[in-house]
């Protein structure tokens, strides 16, 4: 099938080489000549696992190609996919669906013959009405289906999740559409993903319900960290024991120092002002965000309590920038508040990441220090802060780490050390929502 991706971003590259993989013929479009002109030479603008070697196999057998020409690839195209970004609307959380509509209009113009039109971008609910609109009203004569196709891609894991999906979610109105996105999904279709049709509207809001939902099941492992610290419980143990039950499933109980990423902040907050605007208020969304907004902030408290209360003139070197690991991504990390929280407070901030500190030096303090590795992080510094478990973290040599410190303060927010371990080396230990430090208890565990 002939496939056009407009917006050569994260979704829109993933999705693309990704269906270009399945044997399809895909064009990915973007406005940004300069990115087009790097994917052509190969140059992916993102670091994501996987995802170069898939773009050079597919583009060298000819199934993956890069334009800026929508009007030249849309009229042999069977199916546009939209894939533009969705940002928070700049004062009122609301997503900003400018880039939507307009390509709307563009592929309005230059559509020949039947095409179905897909938002894979997240969009709020009766976006896909509006796209259908504006396509009608700017071309009266073009004969087209709108699909909504939400993705459920992890940064990090984006091919696998595409190549095995848990569902593949398509809205559609028009039954024509029907057997055209079964023909775009066969491969998973035949390794037996449910493809799952319902109404466009039900797929918008599958998407924001099932990204609240897991950022609600996060924030509540959070809390209960919180209480275990307060009763002397092990969250850990806690999240192996509650996630056992089948109801609840063992995924996403990792505590941390709360969510962050381009999706859960955003689409928390839109649906929070989707369920405003059509006064069905989501009291729990709109809680999950307070919690995680102040919990990024409470952990640099964390960490000073760590440092005996106060860390006026001390250094604080922080391992980890980005939201998460495996990923450049800086979005919402919650790397910048607990930095800023320890600023204010008089720190000085020595900072290392595998991948992020590139974006990492537009978004913090310009006071951090940059250095090379975790063993450069930790000389003189009064405290090493765990902030993003990117596996080199994992395994660190404590010995050295302690040998260059001032003083050997490890608080690990993300719960990938063990107190026993940690203590042997002379370190003194905190973590979250394990007062003892945790016991024998594998993270993965708890994370998966
Ligand atoms: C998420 C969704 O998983 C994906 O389906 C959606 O399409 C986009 O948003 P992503 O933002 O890439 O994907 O990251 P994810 O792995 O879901 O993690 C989000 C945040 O939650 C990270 O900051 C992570 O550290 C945190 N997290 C995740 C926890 O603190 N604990 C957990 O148990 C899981």
């Amino acid at each position: 099938m002939k496939i056009a991706i407009v917006g050569a971003g994260y979704v829109g590259l993933v999705t693309g080489v990704c269906l270009a993989d399945f044997g399809h013929e895909v064009t990915c479009i973007d406005t940004d000549q300069r990115k087009i002109d790097a994917l052509e030479k190969g140059v992916i603008p993102i670091y994501e696992p996987g995802l170069s070697e898939l773009v050079k196999a597919n583009v060298s057998g000819g199934r993956l190609s890069f334009s800026t020409d929508l009007k030249a690839v849309v009229p042999g195209s069977e199916v546009v996919f939209i894939a533009v970004g969705t940002p928070s609307r700049r004062g009122d959380g609301h997503a900003d669906l400018s880039y939507v509509h307009a390509v709307a209009r563009e592929v309005a113009a230059a559509v020949d013959g039947f095409t179905v039109v897909v938002t894979k971008s997240t969009v709020p609910v009766g976006t896909g009405d509006e796209v259908a609109r504006i396509i009608a009203a700017t071309n009266p004569a073009a004969d087209v289906a709108v699909v909504s196709n939400p993705e459920f891609l992890r940064e990090g894991a984006a091919i696998d999740d595409f190549k095995r999906p848990d569902r593949i979610v398509l809205g559609i109105e028009d039954e024509r559409a029907r057997s055209v996105m079964t023909e775009v999904y066969r491969p998973l279709y035949l390794n037996q993903a449910p493809l799952m049709f319902t109404g466009r509207r039900t797929a918008e809001l599958i998407k924001y319900a099932a990204n609240a939902f897991l950022a609600m099941k996060i924030t509540f492992i959070n809390e209960i960290a919180d209480l275990c610290e307060a009763t002397g419980a092990d969250v850990q143990q806690v999240a192996r024991g509650i996630g056992l039950d089948n109801r609840i499933g063992a995924k996403f109980l990792h505590a941390g120092p709360g969510y962050g990423g381009s999706c859960f902040p955003k689409d928390t907050l839109a649906l929070v002002k989707i369920g405003q605007d059509y006064d069905s208020p989501m009291r729990l969304v709109e809680t999950t965000v307070a919690i995680n907004d102040q919990r990024k902030r409470a952990m640099s408290r964390k960490v000073i309590a760590a440092c005996g209360g106060d860390v006026r003139g001390k250094t604080i070197g922080v391992l980890g920038l980005t939201f998460k690991p495996n990923t450049d991504d800086m979005r919402e990390a919650p790397s910048i508040d607990i930095i800023q929280g320890l600023i204010d407070r008089g720190a000085h901030v020595v900072a290392y990441d595998p991948q992020g500190m590139v974006p990492a030096r537009e978004l913090i303090d310009k006071k951090v220090d940059f250095a090379d590795s975790a063993y450069e992080v930790a000389v003189d510094a009064d405290a090493l802060v765990l902030v993003t478990e990117w596996n080199e973290f994992r395994s660190l040599d404590l010995d050295r780490l302690k040998r260059s410190m001032k003083t050997a303060v490890l608080v690990d927010l993300r719960n990938v050390y063990r107190h026993d371990e940690v203590a042997k080396h002379g370190f003194e230990y905190s973590s979250v929502g394990r007062p003892d430090g945790g016991i024998a208890e594998s993270v993965a565990n708890a994370a998966e």
